[in-house]
Parts: structure tokens; C-alpha cells; sequence
């Protein structure tokens, strides 16, 4: 059996399918993914620190993918190549600490009374009966959030959630030097402009958002073209993933109703819950690297150039460290899950994610006395990356 992050074995039943995998061994080629597989809680936490022997370097495919292609498409790979998940130390940090410093736990818990001003936005939009919860609700919410940390007129988000899709043809691309010039490259251009513009306003007149202290942090100095690159990656990596966080814990929600009613008795839980959503329903379900150096993982020599996926969903159900791991558990405390990455690369955006799914998630349940699936859920959906749960139509009664 070779290890294959995207069966329905895997995507339905991680415990069993994982558990099974593990026994021959915790460190695996793939000929699914021509790839090496980390599979245990241990080994993934292992690969996500070990920054010097597995990169996460991309530039290499980007500088490809640019040969021989337009000026202009030059351009979008030089933005993306300024994006820090795709480097290494010491690029890395001096990309890194600016940011780090502007996202700090006090100024995201700054943010507090601006997230439940926008849930609350959000919840103003539904009445009782038939509502689409990820248009008015899921989606919504983040894209706003990150709007006004970026200092972005919230009614811009449309044309930068555009632009965000546009500009993933690129990133997500298994090959890059396959993905199409346009809409990349116009995706990329209208970005600059767009980010250019506000950065200058920030020059000019300081605010109190997130963009103002990253533009005015003394802590190194980035480029235009990398400031532009940081607001382009706050915006990509912050909107899509919080949006699948909440509506994949609204699916299991649903199709658990018991939970949702605890949830309901015991809002202070929240925190803990969401952390459990993350551990098993968590939107990334593997990060790739590639091997820098030759060394032994679970004793298999990697070679460099070799790909490696850090299997977070494996080290989410990993007996080891989770008790019973097929129970969700709302109060499971600890829950060293890896959803957020860990190491070197871990999420930027942790804890405004997390606010933003209490916040939202407290609100929904405490505006709405009953929240009930208004058809049939979706079955789950999911890719070796990623783990989306389709919206789920619903009535909602106060
Ligand atoms: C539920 C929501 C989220 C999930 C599941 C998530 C997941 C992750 C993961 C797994 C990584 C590690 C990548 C790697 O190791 O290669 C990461 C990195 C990152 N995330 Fe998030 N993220 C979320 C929300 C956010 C938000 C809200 C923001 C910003 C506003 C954000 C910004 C970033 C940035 C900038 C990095 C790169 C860090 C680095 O390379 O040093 N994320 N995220």
C-alpha cells in the first residue's frame, strides 16, 4: 500500500486509515504523491521545525516558470517570491519579524470590539428561515476582518477576493510554470496599485491598523515590492482559510446537533472547541517542502530535491498524543494540534483566526435558538492540502 493524503480511506476515516499507514513506519514514500510522507504527531512536528534539512523554498519553480514569459508575469512571480511561506532564513526572518512585531497577541486582541462589530453586521444580514450562512456569514467575516486591518474600505473586499483567486492560479499551481499569463498577471498589477496606493496613504498619515505598523516598523526594512508582498499574503492566507474554519465546524455542527447544543450551553468553551475543530477539521491538511540536504528522517536517507509532505492530518489523529482521537471532544485540553503549522513557518494569524471563529461562532449560536440543515449536507470534500466543507443551506429560527 503506498500512502495516498487524498483516498476516501484517508479523508473519512484518518484514524483508522493513518493508524494502519503508521505501521509500516512513520516516515514513507508515496508513489501517490512522489513524495516522502511524514505520518506521526512526532515526525511532523519534527519536519516543521527542521528548517535547514526541509525547505519551504519556492522561488526556484517561480524563477522557472518565469523563463521566457512576459515582463509582466515576471512581475507577479517576483511579488509572490517576496511572500515569506516561501523562504528560507534568512530571508525568512527579515520578511518574517516586521510582521510578527505588527501582529502581536496585544494588537490582535486590540481588534476584539472591531470583529464583533462586523459578526454583528453579519448576523444583521439574516432573518429567521432559509439563509445561506457561507455567503452572508463565513465569508463575509474574514474578508471584512482583513480589510480593515489592512486599512482597506470593506466594500473593496470583492475586488480583491477576485484578485486573491486569480493570483492562486500561481501559488497553488503544482506546476507553475504551466499556469496562464492571464488573469495572473492583471491580478498582480491591480494588487500593487491597489496596496501601493494605501501603504503611501500610511506614509503620509498614520492610522492604527495592522498595515500602518508593518509600514512604519523599525524592525527591518522591506521593499515596496515586499510590503506589497506582505499585504497580498496577510490577505490570501487570512481570508480563504478562516472561511473554510468556520464552515467546516458549522458542517459538523450541523450534522451533530447534540454538539451544537453543548456549544450553546456552554459558550465559554468556545475557545477550547475551536481548537478541536482545528485538530479535525482544520482547512490544511499537509504542507509541502522539499529536502535541502541529505539526512536521515525515520531512518530513509532523503535526497536533496526530493518532496516531502508534513501530514498535519495524520499528527491530528495520532494516538500517541490524542487520546481516542476518532471522539470529538469540545473540552479536549491540551490539544497540541498542528493546523497552524508549527516552527519556523507557524501561522502569522493563529490568534486572529481563533478570535474571529469565537467571536463568530458565540454570536451565531447566541442570536439563533435553532440553526438546522435546510437539506442534505455535502459530503466532505478534500484535497492531500485541503479540507473544505461545502456550504450547508439552513433555517434559522430566533
Ligand atoms: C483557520 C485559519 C488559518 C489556518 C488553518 C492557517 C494555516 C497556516 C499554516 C498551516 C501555516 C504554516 C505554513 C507552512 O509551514 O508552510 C500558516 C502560515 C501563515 N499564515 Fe496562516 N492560517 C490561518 C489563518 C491565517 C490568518 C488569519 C492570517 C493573517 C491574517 C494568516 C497568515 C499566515 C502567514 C503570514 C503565514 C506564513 C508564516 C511564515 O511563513 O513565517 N493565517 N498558516
Amino acid at each position: 500500500m503506498t500512502v495516498d493524503l487524498a483516498c476516501d480511506a484517508a479523508i473519512n476515516d484518518p484514524v483508522a486509515y493513518f493508524a494502519a499507514a503508521r505501521e509500516h513506519g512513520d516516515v514513507q514514500w508515496s508513489d501517490a504523491h512522489h513524495a516522502w510522507v511524514l505520518l506521526s504527531h512526532a515526525e511532523v512536528e519534527a519536519g516543521f521545525r527542521d528548517a535547514e534539512n526541509l525547505s519551504a523554498d519556492r522561488t526556484g519553480s517561480f524563477a522557472r516558470a518565469a523563463t521566457g514569459r512576459s515582463e509582466a508575469f515576471g512581475r507577479a512571480v517576483q511579488l509572490i517570491s517576496g511572500w515569506m511561506n516561501f523562504r528560507d532564513p534568512p530571508v525568512h526572518t527579515r520578511l518574517r519579524q516586521p510582521v510578527k512585531a505588527a501582529f502581536t497577541p496585544r494588537a490582535v486582541s486590540a481588534l476584539e470590539a472591531q470583529v464583533h462589530a462586523i459578526v454583528d453586521q453579519a448576523l444583521d444580514s439574516l432573518g429567521e428561515g432559509p439563509a445561506d450562512l457561507n455567503g452572508q456569514f463565513a465569508h463575509t467575516i474574514p474578508a471584512t476582518v482583513i480589510a480593515a486591518i489592512l486599512g482597506a474600505d470593506p466594500a473593496d473586499r470583492h475586488r480583491f477576493q477576485g484578485w486573491s483567486d486569480d493570483i492562486g492560479r500561481l501559488v497553488f499551481a503544482m506546476n507553475p510554470g504551466q499556469s496562464p499569463e492571464e488573469p495572473v498577471t492583471s491580478a498582480a498589477a491591480e494588487f500593487v496599485a491597489f496596496f501601493s496606493r494605501l501603504i503611501e496613504r500610511e506614509r503620509r498619515t498614520p492610522s492604527s491598523s495592522v498595515l500602518s505598523a508593518i509600514v512604519h516598523s523599525d524592525i527591518g526594512e522591506l521593499s515596496e515590492l515586499e510590503l506589497v508582498g506582505a499585504c497580498t499574503l496577510l490577505l490570501f492566507g487570512g481570508h480563504e482559510t478562516t472561511t473554510t474554519l468556520l464552515t467546516n465546524a458549522l458542517a459538523l455542527l450541523l450534522e451533530r446537533p447534540a454538539l451544537m447544543a453543548w456549544l450553546r450551553e456552554h459558550p465559554e468553551s468556545t475557545e477550547t472547541a475551536i481548537e478541536e475543530f482545528m485538530r479535525v477539521g482544520g482547512p490544511a491538511r499537509s504542507m509541502p517542502r522539499k529536502v535541502a540536504h541529505r539526512h536521515q528522517r525515520g531512518g530513509h536517507a532523503l535526497e536533496p530535491g526530493q518532496n516531502v509532505f508534513l501530514a498535519i492530518v495524520a499528527a491530528n489523529h495520532d494516538s500517541h498524543v490524542f487520546q481516542d482521537p476518532g471522539h470529538i471532544d469540545l473540552q479536549r485540553d491540551p490539544n497540541p494540534h498542528l493546523g497552524f503549522g508549527w516552527g519556523l513557518h507557524v501561522c502569522l494569524g493563529a490568534n486572529l483566526a481563533r478570535l474571529e471563529a469565537r467571536v463568530a461562532l458565540q454570536s451565531l449560536l447566541q442570536r439563533f435558538s435553532r440553526i438546522e440543515p435546510a437539506g442534505p449536507i455535502p459530503p466532505v470534500r478534500a484535497s492531500a492540502m485541503g479540507f473544505g466543507r461545502r456550504p450547508v443551506p439552513v433555517r434559522l429560527g430566533r
